[in-house]
């Protein structure tokens, strides 16, 4: 596959770099800067970037990348700390900036031709360094400086070398996509091939090839990631994938129904459904504290899974949906990519214990990239666009003690919630929402009679990636239409409160 490399020293910005090569339909990787310069030549890429990262070049740890390969042919653009590292191993000299230079700055570009085509005399600019090329490197030139640095972008043309010191990669560089398209296309000639039908062409082809005649098996939770999962390596082995289906009594209503009719009936996969609620319900009884509840069902999950798993005999390979940001997330940021296994419903130990390989068809893509990929598969949209669902499921929904009773008082109050919120359009809007079943009840009136009952609260939050969320201002009328079917159509209920705080200080789920 044709590509850009981005060797990664280490940036907070690199995933951003990735994002906007792909934008432009281009595919890359990113790889660590100890990447073996055989491998470099092996994937033959277009083009190369050495990301910025939070070292100085004159660091004694600093990162570096085999300097072999200024001399493969291959054209570079070196991005803040990269082009450093390109000034200093090319012979140039860098310093400790006198100012140093973080935010806008105004860039004066002084050549209009290779990577500033089409861009006007000044541009704003994003600055983050300490340390500033003082001295060029034989054969390079400035093309582009800011008032506080002089040498902001450098070129050698003949050997297609290319330095920024700001980073184009940001949005606070208004023009610095063009630049990259630049790059890409008038400098490295990259071929605009990367869609997702050939992505999936191509991922397809190579898991054919690496499980040829063998078994693979996988944990289907019905989440995006692993339902893409399945279903690419379907589509790449048939038969030869048996996904596992553990269904933990902790499921939302119907959850394992829906999940029966797309997966074994509509896209005829092998399915392995195991009903284990008695023992995942049996190990939690009596169990209020949330670690504990957390942990017990990650143990039982792991038994299942496992017993289950044996039960296929000649399994070889296990189908994992890490996705790109796992990856680079569990990197060091000097060091090469460590183990990289995203315990997805905790079977992180399996592929060592069953002794299986991993496969992992997402593990270059970002989650977008992976609703898209579902859509090119056919997988249906309520799969694509579902929000997320942890794990333990409806368990640390239920504040206190797990039963049955409790969990179906849950499981209606949520059908209900879900449907109005899909009804009234504001699924795909809120990044989770959901009910809260709480330990304790509160009195009220119904008809003539007092009652004494349940209290749920509804959560709902928008966020880009649960790391901080919003409380969802929902209207009203939404909110009250809500609380009336629930009092109304849900026994054991008579009272519904609206959570209102956001996360941070706040946690998404309550448990
Ligand atoms: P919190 O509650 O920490 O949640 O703000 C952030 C995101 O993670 C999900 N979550 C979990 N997912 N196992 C999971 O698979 C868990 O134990 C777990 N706890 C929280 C939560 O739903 C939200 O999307």
């Amino acid at each position: 596959m044709l590509m850009i490399l981005i060797v990664d020293f280490g940036s907070q910005y690199n995933q951003l770099i990735a994002r906007r090569v792909r934008e432009l339909r281009v595919y890359c990787q990113i790889e660590p800067p100890d990447i073996k310069i055989e491998s470099i030549r092996e994937l033959r890429p277009d083009g190369i970037i050495l990301s910025g990262g939070p070292a100085s070049i004159y660091d004694r740890y600093s990162p570096k990348v085999d300097p072999r390969i200024f001399d493969l042919n291959i054209p570079i653009l070196g991005i803040c700390y990269g082009m450093q590292y390109m000034m200093d191993a090319l012979g140039g000299t860098v310093k400790g900036a006198g100012k140093r230079e973080y935010g806008h700055a105004e860039l004066r570009i002084r050549r209009h031709d290779g990577l500033f085509k089409g861009i006007e005399e000044t541009t704003p600019c994003w600055m983050s360094h300490g340390d500033s090329t003082a001295k060029l490197p034989r054969g390079f030139r400035i093309t582009g400086s800011t008032k506080n640095t002089r040498i902001a972008a450098v070129e050698h043309p003949k050997k297609y070398l290319y330095g920024f010191q700001f980073h184009p990669e940001v949005l606070h560089t208004p023009k610095g996509k063009s630049m990259l398209r630049n790059f890409l296309f008038d400098v490295c000639n990259c071929p605009k091939n990367w869609t997702m039908a050939s992505f999936a062409r191509e991922s397809i082809q190579s898991i054919r090839q690496e499980v040829g005649d063998s078994k693979v098996i996988l944990g289907l939770s019905g989440g995006v990631d692993s339902s893409v999962t399945a279903l690419l390596i379907h589509q790449a082995v048939g038969k030869h994938l048996t996904c596992i289906f553990v269904d933990n009594g902790l499921l939302r209503k119907d959850e394992a129904k829906k999940l029966k009719i797309v997966f074994k009936e509509h896209l005829e996969m092998n399915i392995r459904f195991v009903n284990a609620g008695k023992r995942f319900l049996g190990a939690l009884a009596k169990v209020t504290n949330p670690e504990k509840k957390r942990k017990i069902i990650g143990k039982v999950f792991m038994d299942v899974f496992e017993a289950e798993a044996k039960k296929i005999k000649g399994a070889k390979f296990l189908g994992q949906g890490t996705l790109y940001p796992d990856v680079i997330e569990s990197r060091s940021a000097f060091g090469g990519p460590s183990a990289v296994i995203k315990s997805h419903h905790n079977v992180g130990g399996l592929p060592k214990k069953m002794k299986l390989k991993l496969v992992e068809p997402l593990k270059y893509l970002f989650k977008d990239e992976v609703r898209k990929l579902g859509k090119t598969l056919g997988l249906p949209d309520e799969l694509i666009w579902r929000q997320p669902f942890p794990g333990p499921g409806l368990a640390i929904r239920i504040i206190g003690e797990i039963t049955r009773k409790r969990l179906e008082i849950l499981r209606e109050v949520d059908a209900v919630l879900l449907e109005e919120i899909r009804a009234k359009g504001y699924y795909r809007k809120l990044w989770q929402s959901f009910a809260v079943l709480l330990p304790l009840k509160s009195v009220g009136i119904m008809g003539d009679q007092r009652t004494y009952e349940h209290i749920v609260a509804i959560r709902a939050v928008t966020s880009k990636d649960a790391m901080t969320a919003d409380w969802a201002k929902l209207p009203h009328k939404l909110l009250g239409g809500i609380s009336n079917r629930i009092i109304n159509e849900v026994r054991g209920v008579n009272r519904v409160v609206y959570d209102i705080s956001s996360k941070p200080p706040s946690t998404i789920e309550w448990e």
